[in-house]
C-alpha cells in the first residue's frame, strides 16, 4: 500500500494542485459540523471545490454509525457518484474513518482524499487505510482496510486546536517515537508542550507520521509488525471505556498516554526495558496529561476490559511491548498479578 502523504504549507494551492492533476468524474466533500465552519473556508475558493456536491454530517463520535454511514452512502447515490468519482474527507478521525468506510464501499470503492484537521487525525486515524464506524456499542466494529489516494496534512488547523486536543494527539507521537529509537524519544520530550513551537511540532509529525507509515507498508492488514502500533493500547482502551462507564469521558489521547505509563512498566518487568527511560516519560506524562482517578476497586473491570480487547488472540490478553525504544516484541501477553501489579505502580506513581 502506497499512500501519498502530503505535508501542505498552503492548502489551497496544494489542493488545487492534486485536483488538477487528478481525473475524476464527480467530486464529492464531506466536512462536520466543525470543519464546515472552521476549515472548510480555507478551501473554498478553489473552483473545483465550489461545484463540488457537500454533505455535512454531525461531529462526534456518537455519530460514527451506520445511519450515518447510510447517509453518506445516499448523498453520494442521489448526486450521481459513479466509479470514478472522488471523495474529499474534511475532519478529524471520526470523519475520516467514516468517510473512508463509505468511500471503500460505495459501488465496491472509490477514490478519496484526507484532509486531517486534527492533531491525531493526522498522526494516526488519516494514516494507513483504517476506515470503519462503531457499530452494536463497539468501537470500529466494521470497516475495511482501505487506503485514501492521499492524505494532505496542513498544520495550520492544528493551531486552533485546543490544549487537551493537541496533547490528545501528541500522545500517539510518544507512541511513534518509541517504536522508532531514543533519538525520537529525547526530541519528544523536550518538546515545550505548554508554548508549542508550531513549525517545530510540524517537523516532528511529518517524522511521527513516517514512522507509521513504513509500518503500515510493510504490514498494510495487521498480520504481523502493525501490531506494534497497538503499543499504550491495551491498558489504553480499558481506561478510555472505564471513563465512559464512570461518566468521565476522556480524549483517546489520554487514555493511551497512561496506556503507555503501564505498558512500559509491563516492558520493563518482562523485557527490561530501562527504568530511568521509563520514569522519563511517566513524569512528562504526569506533568502534561492530568491522570484518570481509580483504585484497586476498579482492578477487576480494567481486567475484564483487556479481556475483551479485540486485540486478544486465543484468549490471551495481547500487548505490544518494548525492550528498549525501537525494539519492538509484538504478541505479548501478561498474567492477571502482573497487570494488576501495573496498576498498582500506575496508581503509586500518579496518586
Ligand atoms: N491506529 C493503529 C493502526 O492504524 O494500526
Amino acid at each position: 500500500m502506497k499512500q501519498q502523504i502530503i505535508r501542505s504549507s498552503q492548502i489551497e494551492k496544494d489542493l488545487a494542485q492534486i485536483l488538477a492533476q487528478l481525473k475524476y468524474d464527480g467530486l464529492f466533500l464531506l466536512t462536520d459540523e466543525n470543519t464546515q465552519k472552521f476549515c472548510f473556508p480555507q478551501i473554498e475558493k478553489i473552483t473545483e471545490i465550489q461545484s463540488a456536491k457537500k454533505y455535512c454530517i454531525a461531529s462526534g463520535d456518537s455519530h460514527k454509525n451506520v445511519r450515518t454511514l447510510a447517509a453518506v452512502w445516499s448523498f453520494l447515490s442521489e448526486n450521481g457518484a459513479n466509479r470514478k468519482s472522488l471523495l474529499i474527507n474534511l475532519g478529524g478521525g471520526m470523519l475520516t474513518d467514516l468517510g473512508g468506510f463509505a468511500a471503500a464501499t460505495f459501488k465496491r470503492g472509490i477514490r478519496f482524499i484526507n484532509i486531517p484537521t486534527t492533531l491525531l487525525g493526522a498522526v494516526d486515524a488519516a494514516v494507513g487505510g483504517k476506515t470503519g464506524i462503531n457499530f452494536n456499542g463497539l468501537k470500529n466494529e466494521t470497516g475495511a482496510f482501505a487506503p485514501a489516494i492521499a492524505v494532505l496534512i496542513n498544520a495550520r488547523f492544528f493551531q486552533t486546536l485546543d490544549a487537551p486536543n493537541l496533547l490528545s494527539g501528541y500522545a500517539e507521537m510518544l507512541k511513534h517515537a518509541l517504536l522508532d529509537s531514543q533519538q525520537a524519544l529525547t526530541e519528544l520530550l523536550l518538546f515545550d508542550l505548554e508554548n508549542p513551537d508550531y513549525p517545530k511540532l510540524n517537523d516532528l509529525l511529518f517524522e511521527s507520521v513516517q514512522v507509521k507509515q513504513r509500518i503500515v507498508e510493510e504490514d498494510p492488514t495487521e498480520q504481523g509488525i502493525r501490531k506494534a502500533l497497538n503499543l499504550g493500547h491495551t491498558f489504553g482502551h480499558a481506561f478510555e471505556s472505564l471513563s465512559y462507564e464512570l461518566n468521565r469521558p476522556v480524549l483517546h489521547g489520554y487514555a493511551v498516554a497512561w496506556g503507555i505509563v503501564c505498558e512500559l512498566y509491563l516492558s520493563f518487568v518482562k523485557w527490561g526495558f530501562d527504568r530511568e527511560i521509563l520514569m522519563k516519560i511517566a513524569h512528562f506524562i504526569r506533568e502534561n496529561y492530568e491522570s484518570f482517578p481509580f483504585g484497586c476497586k476498579h482492578y477487576a473491570r480494567l481486567y475484564e476490559r483487556m479481556q475483551h480487547d479485540k486485540k486478544n488472540e486465543s484468549g490471551s490478553i495481547n500487548f505490544t511491548l518494548l525492550k528498549a525504544p525501537g525494539e519492538i516484541e509484538i504478541n505479548q501477553t501478561a498474567s492477571r498479578k502482573e497487570i494488576e501489579e501495573t496498576l498498582d505502580f500506575y496508581c503509586d506513581f500518579f496518586h
